[in-house]
C-alpha cells in the first residue's frame, strides 16, 4: 500500500511531463514544412539547376538547394522577416527588358522582389532548414575572414584588370558603382558565406550553368583577396 501511495504521484509527475514536452514540440515550427508549402513555387529546393536557356529564362527565384553553404544565418533570419531587393534587374534582366527611344531599359514596375514576409519564429525555423541544404562537395575553411587585405589592390582588381564591375553593384568607401546585371554585392559582406563566394568566383557555372557570370582563371591569392573585398561591403 505505502509503496502505491508513492508511486502514483511520480507516474503523474511524469505524465505532466510527457504533455508538456509533447506540447512544446507541437509549438516548435517545422522550417521544411513551412519551406515546401511557402517558397517551392518559385524557390528550387532539390536542384539541379537550369542547363538550358530556356530553363535560365524560366526562373522566378535563386536556386536555394545550396542555401546552407550560401548564406550567413544571421542575415537569413533578418531579411526573411523584411525581404528587400538584391537583383537590380531581376533574377533575369533579359524578362524585364524593353525597348524605348531605341534604347535598353528596365522596366521596374515588372521587378517582383521575395514574397517571403516571415514572422520572427518562422523566419528562425526556414533559416535553421535551410542552412541544412548544403553542397557537400564545397571546400569549407578556405578564407579567415579577418585576414588583413589591401582595399586600394582588390579595388582595382574588381574594377579595372576584371571585368566584375561591369555586372555587379558594389561599394567602395562611401562611394556605389556598378553594372545591375548581377546581384548587388554592396551588403555582401553581412549577406554570404567567404567560402561559398570564393568557391563561386571560381566556377560560377558549376554552381549554375547558364550563367551569364565568366568563368575566369586567376591565382588563389587574386581569387582569395576579391572574396576579402566583397565580405567587407556591408
Ligand atoms: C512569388 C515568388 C516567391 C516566393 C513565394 C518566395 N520567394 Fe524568395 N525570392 C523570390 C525572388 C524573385 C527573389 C529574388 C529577389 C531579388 O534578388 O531581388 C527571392 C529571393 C530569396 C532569397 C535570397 C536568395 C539569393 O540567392 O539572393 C531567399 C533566401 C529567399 N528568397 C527565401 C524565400 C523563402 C524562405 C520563402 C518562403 C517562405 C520565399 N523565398 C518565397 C521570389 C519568391
Ligand atoms: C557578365 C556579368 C558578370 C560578370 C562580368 C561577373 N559577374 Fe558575378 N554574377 C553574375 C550573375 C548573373 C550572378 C548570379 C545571378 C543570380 O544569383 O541571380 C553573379 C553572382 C556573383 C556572386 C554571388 C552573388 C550573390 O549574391 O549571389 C559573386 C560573389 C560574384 N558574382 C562575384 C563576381 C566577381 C568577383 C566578378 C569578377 C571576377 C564577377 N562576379 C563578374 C554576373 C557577372
Amino acid at each position: 500500500m505505502r509503496i502505491r501511495w508513492i508511486e502514483a504521484p511520480a507516474a503523474l509527475i511524469g505524465g505532466v511531463l510527457l504533455m508538456v514536452s509533447a506540447i512544446a514540440e507541437v509549438a516548435a515550427l517545422d522550417g521544411k514544412a513551412l519551406i515546401e508549402e511557402r517558397c517551392a513555387a518559385c524557390h528550387d529546393l532539390t536542384g539541379p539547376a537550369p542547363a538550358t536557356f530556356e530553363g535560365l529564362l524560366k526562373r522566378k527565384a535563386p536556386d536555394l538547394f545550396y542555401a546552407g553553404s550560401k548564406f550567413k544565418r544571421s542575415w537569413l533570419v533578418g531579411w526573411l522577416r523584411n525581404p528587400t531587393p538584391i537583383r537590380p534587374s531581376g533574377v533575369m534582366f533579359l524578362n524585364h527588358i524593353v525597348v524605348e527611344g531605341g534604347k535598353d531599359r528596365i522596366a521596374a514596375d515588372t521587378l517582383k522582389t521575395c514574397q517571403a514576409n516571415l514572422d520572427r519564429e518562422e523566419a528562425e525555423a526556414a533559416a535553421d532548414h535551410l542552412m541544412t541544404l548544403v553542397d557537400a562537395s564545397m571546400k569549407t575553411g578556405v578564407i579567415d575572414p579577418a585576414k588583413k587585405f589591401s582595399t586600394p589592390k582588390g579595388r582595382r582588381l574588381f574594377t579595372k584588370q576584371l571585368p566584375c564591375i561591369a555586372c555587379h553593384t558594389a561599394k567602395f568607401g562611401k562611394r556605389t558603382m556598378g553594372g545591375i546585371s548581377g546581384p548587388d554585392l554592396t551588403k555582401a559582406g553581412k549577406r554570404l558565406n567567404p567560402d561559398w563566394v570564393y568557391a563561386r568566383i571560381a566556377d560560377p557555372q558549376y554552381w549554375d550553368p547558364m550563367t551569364w557570370m565568366p568563368k575566369i582563371e586567376m591565382s588563389h591569392r587574386k581569387r582569395e583577396l576579391l572574396t576579402l573585398l566583397i565580405g567587407s561591403m556591408e
